[in-house]
């Protein structure tokens, strides 16, 4: 794969967890770090890419190279800056943890304790944005992501097909790896082939990550 395999293309990248307000001092988040998510952002970059980065609530530095990032912190905020922003780029890289459900309301004052009885918080569903991409007639090359405690090919592979992606990257959540971690490993599944790219640093695979996407985006799209 060259050096420079993304040049003249523009890549989207989200990163990150969301949060779901509940009221004005609590949510619903998870325990994605957004580490994952950077270094793509980083190594599309250092592959010749003109990078933009949606980044849910973290606190991590811009990774060089990245020309625009946006900060976002609900899935409903993710999901407008995506689709805003996608409509402009070759490739959109989903690595964010999208939270899948919201507050059906969010309190405007803090919620009070009532003693001794239950608390029922009423969810809605987020769009997901992904498919939302997919369902337009001209969207980017998708790329998604699925972190998952088991049977990680076949819904990785469901996910593949379910959303429309062109690629995903599976991983095993769990013994050191994936969320809150600094190692990896990854599985690479496109419609007729898969790859895996074993245990690494995080930015290892986002390297290698991003020569496949390069390398399929030419293949299908080039
Ligand atoms: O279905 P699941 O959330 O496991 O799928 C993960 C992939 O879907 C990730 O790439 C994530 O960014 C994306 N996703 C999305 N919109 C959502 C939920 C997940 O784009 N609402």
């Amino acid at each position: 794969f060259g050096e420079r395999s993304l040049a003249g293309l523009k890549v989207l990248v989200s990163a990150g967890p969301t949060y779901e307000d509940i009221d004005p001092v609590r949510f619903i988040g998870n325990r994605s770090s957004g580490k994952m998510g950077f270094a793509v952002a980083e190594a599309a970059a250092q592959a010749g890419a003109e990078v933009s980065l949606v980044a849910g609530p973290v606190s991590l530095a811009t990774p060089p190279g990245v020309a625009q990032r946006i900060d976002v912190r609900s899935a409903a905020q993710m999901h407008a800056a995506v689709l805003q922003a996608a409509a402009q780029a070759d490739i959109y890289i989903g690595a964010a943890a999208v939270g899948d459900y919201r507050p059906q309301e969010v309190a405007t004052q803090k919620l009070k304790k009532h003693d001794g009885s239950e608390l029922v918080l009423r969810l809605a569903e987020n769009p997901d944005i992904l498919a939302s991409l997919s369902a337009q007639t001209a969207h980017p090359f998708l790329v998604g992501f699925a972190a998952e405690t088991h049977d990680v090919a076949s819904y990785a592979q469901g996910k593949l097909r379910h959303k429309g992606l062109d690629m995903i990257a599976a991983n095993q959540v769990g013994g050191g790896l994936g969320f809150e971690a600094a190692d990896n490993a990854l599985t690479l599944y496109w419609a007729d082939a898969a790859v895996a790219l074993p245990r690494a640093e995080k930015s290892e695979l986002a390297r290698q990550l991003v020569a496949h996407v390069a390398e399929r985006y030419r293949a299908t799209r080039g």
